[in-house]
């Protein structure tokens, strides 16, 4: 079998930190399941030139890293990649900061990137690169002769052409994906929509369905669900609920039913208007006074931007507002807290809420949703309140599904899940459980990895999308 490399910006060298990103939650057992390497950023910052990538070798995986130079990371990172591409991949146009300077950092890192894979290559590697800070990087890599088999894939949400090119220099960037063997997204929207930008915007060639000829290279586009370890993560949660921490948060709910929110600090997972839906469910429903308690765990992330620094102060603000409203001086209706937890933690936690709130405005996937899925105890299950527009909506249609823009809803739906019936609550559950259970993280990973692998002509093609007329 050839040795796998994967590559992405963060990587999640085994430090036993608690993780606050899908990505890594996602690629680390894939990747430990097979061996090879993983190459990407080593998460510090260097005032001179960086030296040489350092080497961490665990069980039979070998972590690869780089620092990244000041100028680059605020250009690459806090720049193009955080303040335009992830912005307008989430449909968030008004947000997007554009600079020619961050465009070029972009374009740099993905060059230095290139330049250090260069030394590690082998001839018959095969090479995953994940997500929106790695766009051009194939492209970078065909530059220097690498004829290795690359896939592509974004964690992220792909929006329509029609915001798609509201990005500038797009007709540099979104053809540069034309590089890659394979490109996978989430789910059919994102296919179709990646599939429609090449088909009306590019002019790409179209062979069949999903597959496109980029100057003589043919070029698969296929949808892959990312999963959750669904089985390791159910018993890690019967374990978790045991463990002293769960059995103290419990105790300090003093019989409560509890919600739960596990988010990065991010203006994409619609935390405000999660807060004020929240706050309708106090208000339309004031018997459950007293009785609930929505826990909130919401890790900083991205400090440097300006966009997240406001809205860590708007959930600081509302979540204030909510307490001093409606708190009593025996309960505090939500508890808010930035510090993140390990996953044996949240499992535990998962089990113990009644209910879960995954209501993001725009959402690649969200694993939150999976995981709290697969945490449940089958004779007992908590309800999940997803947001339609995450990409998990697609596969965990048992959910209450919501309209995370319209808080009398969401707040209708916390009742609902708090009110609901036992035999709904098993049958929602299994219906989800069966689901993800079925398109596990090891399933997605073998899917990509078979359709990259096998020469583009012989693999199945596991999904066509169809790109509307
Ligand atoms: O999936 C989106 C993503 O950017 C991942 O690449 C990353 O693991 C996570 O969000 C956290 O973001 P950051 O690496 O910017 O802290």
């Amino acid at each position: 079998m050839p040795r796998l490399v994967v590559v992405s910006n963060r990587v999640g060298v085994p430090d036993g930190g608690a993780r606050a990103g899908g990505l890594e939650v996602a690629i680390r057992p894939a990747l430990k399941r097979r061996g090879g390497i993983w190459f990407g950023w080593s998460g510090k910052i260097s005032d001179e030139d960086p030296g040489p990538p350092r080497t961490t070798v665990q069980d039979n995986v070998s972590y690869v890293t780089v620092d990244m130079r000041r100028d680059d990371h605020e250009e690459f990172y806090n720049g193009f990649a955080n303040r335009v591409l992830w912005p307008i991949l989430h449909y968030r146009l008004d947000l997007a900061e554009f600079s020619r300077r961050d465009l070029g950092g972009y374009f740099r890192v993905n060059d230095y990137f290139a330049r250090n894979l260069a030394q590690l290559l082998q001839p018959d590697d095969v090479v995953w690169v994940h997500d929106y800070h790695l766009i051009p990087l194939a492209k970078a890599l065909r530059d220097r002769g690498h004829k290795n088999k690359i896939g592509f894939f974004i964690h992220i949400p792909c929006p329509p052409p029609e915001i798609l090119t509201a990005l500038p220099n797009h007709e540099r960037l979104i053809p540069a994906l034309g590089a890659y063997d394979v490109i996978g997204l989430q789910t059919e929207t994102d296919a179709s929509n990646i599939c429609r930008y090449f088909e009306s915007e590019a002019q790409v060639r179209r062979l069949g369905d999903g597959v496109y000829d980029f100057d003589g290279r043919k070029v698969k586009v296929g949808v892959y669900p990312v999963g959750v370890e669904t089985e390791p993560f159910a018993r890690l949660a019967r374990r978790a609920i045991e463990t002293a921490f769960v059995r103290e948060v419990l105790d300090s709910l003093s019989g409560r039913a509890m919600i739960i929110g596990v988010d990065r600090l991010d203006y994409s997972k619609g935390i405000p208007e999660r807060l004020n839906a929240f706050e309708r469910f106090l208000t339309n429903f004031p018997d459950w006074r007293g009785k609930v308690t929505y826990l909130q765990i919401t890790p900083r992330s991205r400090t440097e931007i300006a966009e997240y620094a406001d809205i860590g102060r708007v959930v600081g603000e509302t979540v204030g507002r909510i307490n001093g409203t409606f708190g009593e001086a025996s309960w505090t209706p939500l508890r808010y807290i930035n510090k993140a937890h390990s996953r044996t933690a949240l499992a535990g936690l998962y089990r113990a809420a009644r209910a879960a709130l995954v209501t993001p405005l725009r959402d690649g996937m969200n694993l939150v949703a999976k995981e709290y899925v697969a945490a449940q105890n089958p004779d007992d299950p908590g309800v999940l309140i997803l947001s339609r527009f995450a990409g998990a909506a697609h596969e965990c249609t048992a959910a209450l599904l919501v309209n995370p823009y319209d808080p009398e809803g969401v707040g209708a739906a916390i009742n609902r899940a708090l009110s609901m019936p036992l035999a709904e609550r098993r049958e929602r559950y299994r219906h989800n459980f069966r689901v993800l259970a079925q398109n596990d993280l090891t399933r997605w990973a073998e899917r990509f990895l078979a359709t990259l692998e096998p020469a583009p002509q012989d693999s199945a093609v596991h999904y066509m999308p169809r790109v509307a007329g």
